[in-house]
């Protein structure tokens, strides 16, 4: 049985690891294996990131150089272009993104064009795991078809589970290895495999009855946290509207130990996984009749927030008798979360495009993103990139207004509310003794 030849494989660290895909989640986990003794191979599109891979050198915020150039100098990492050798490996993991279509409806093409490379190289005795996030049924309706159109049985000639990834960049408390791993099956044997493998690399694998369990496990989780974000940024209006500090009452609410769980306001929502990851399971719950209404109602409000930080911007320019139009803005952080590099989905774009739809002038300081480019999704302006400022003091004093979209850590807050005359703080990033001495006028979400 191949399940019995993986046992050795995987308990001795013979079995050969693929991953295909080594951005955010395939980088550290190839690392991870490799770090524990595995042979990692991996394969990119991007012949750029195959190089400084082999070069040692880490494009991702959370894997440092030297533990690459410590796997590459071992032979236990290579990465490449050549997907041939998918034939070598006995473990291959997909990695690749998921992202929507213009329509928001899933766009798998990354994901068959993976299954298709493996497709062309397959030999029996591996075992296949997608990670991407995806809707309940991807495994074992659109990969298992296409290895089976091979000749080759699920079982007896290659096993095939799903692993949902829960990393989260930028986060050193929980990486890789200690980030509990659901994983899900098509059959026993695969998921057992499955399980054993990563076993091997993280400290917790919480094994399922199905690939579709573990699928939908992920799109749950993701769910919940767009739902739960767009109502902190609902209360967030409510509790301007009615006066109160909102960032007071979620304090408070979050000091209840059971039944609560805060979740904070902001400019909107970004990143990968959160905005795009609950439109995969209202499709796939479209396609059986079924419409989901809390997931529209979180991306209403949640895609509302970029609109609602420029009126504030505009309400507190006009209080001091000057316009959006003319006005100079300076954006502080523009990267989706604290202390990345990831412009993904960046509430931050639709903020900017907005302003510059009105006619300001804006500018941008964000340590982690030297550049600011604009596609089709945010060109109500006129799209032009734009690049990152010094933040100078008399950068400071010219802008009408500064507007804080994310409160990266090495920035000095304290300097800017004393140069400042106007700082929107959409973050909560000013706390109670910067904002009690503040020199700038100061309003928040
Ligand atoms: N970024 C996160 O925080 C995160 C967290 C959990 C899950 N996920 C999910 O993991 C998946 C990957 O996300 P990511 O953030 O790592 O994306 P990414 O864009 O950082 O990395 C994907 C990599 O795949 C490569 N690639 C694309 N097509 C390929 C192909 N056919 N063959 C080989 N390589 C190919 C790209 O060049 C890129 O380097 C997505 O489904 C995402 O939803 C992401």
């Amino acid at each position: 049985m191949i399940k019995d030849d993986f046992n050795d494989l995987i308990t001795k660290k013979t079995a050969r690891i693929g991953v295909i895909g080594l951005g955010y989640v395939g980088l550290p986990l190839i690392v991870e294996f490799a770090s524990k003794g595995f042979e990692g191979i991996g394969f990119e599109v991007d012949q750029k990131k195959a190089d400084d891979i082999n070069a040692g050198k880490s494009y991702i915020v959370d894997v440092t150089s030297e533990n690459v150039k410590k796997c590459v100098d071992a032979g236990k990492l290579k990465a490449t272009t050549d997907f041939s050798e998918l034939n070598k490996c006995d473990v291959i993991i997909i990695c690749v993104p998921t992202p929507l279509r213009k329509t928001k409806d899933p766009d798998m093409s990354y994901i068959l064009a993976a299954g298709e490379q493996i497709q062309k190289y397959m030999r029996r005795g591996q075992l296949i795991i997608l990670e991407s996030t995806t809707y309940p049924g991807t495994t074992d309706e659109v990969l298992q078809p296409m290895f089976e159109e091979k000749g080759f049985k699920l079982d007896k000639d290659f096993l095939l589970a799903f692993s949902p990834e829960r990393v989260d960049p930028g986060n050193p408390q929980f990486q890789t290895h200690n980030i509990p791993k659901v994983v899900g099956g098509v059959t026993k044997d695969s998921g057992e495999v499955a399980s054993l493998l990563y076993a091997q690399i993280v400290e917790n694998v919480h094994s399922v009855s199905s690939a579709r369990v573990a699928e939908a496990c992920k799109l749950w989780e993701n769910t919940f946290r767009a739902i739960n974000i767009g109502m902190a940024n609902e209360m967030a209006k409510v509790c301007n509207a009615l006066g109160i500090d909102t960032w007071e009452v979620v304090r408070a609410a979050a000091t209840k130990p059971f039944g609560f769980m805060a979740f904070y306001p902001g400019p909107g929502i970004g990143g990968h996984c959160i905005p795009l990851d609950p439109h995969y399971l209202s499709w796939k719950a479209r396609q059986h009749g079924f419409d989901s209404q809390f997931i529209s109602l979180a991306e209403q409000v949640n895609s509302g927030m970029p609109k609602y930080v420029v009126k504030l911007v505009s309400d507190a320019l006009n209080n001091e008798k000057k316009s959006v139009n003319g006005s100079r803005v300076l954006i502080l952080g523009v990267a989706y979360k604290k202390d990345i590099d990831d412009m993904r989905e960046s509430p931050a774009l639709s903020v900017i495009d907005l302003l510059r739809s009105k006619g300001a002038e804006v500018i941008y300081h964000d340590p982690f993103v030297p550049e600011v480019h604009f596609d089709h999704a945010y060109t109500i302006g006129a799209g032009d990139p734009i690049y990152n400022t010094e933040l100078s003091d008399d950068l400071i004093k010219s802008a009408d207004c500064v507007i804080i979209c994310t409160e990266h850590s090495n920035i000095d807050y304290g300097r800017i509310t004393q140069i400042a005359s106007l700082i929107v703080d959409t973050r909560n990033a000013l706390g109670e003794e910067l904002r009690e001495n503040s020199k700038a006028k100061i309003v928040r979400l």
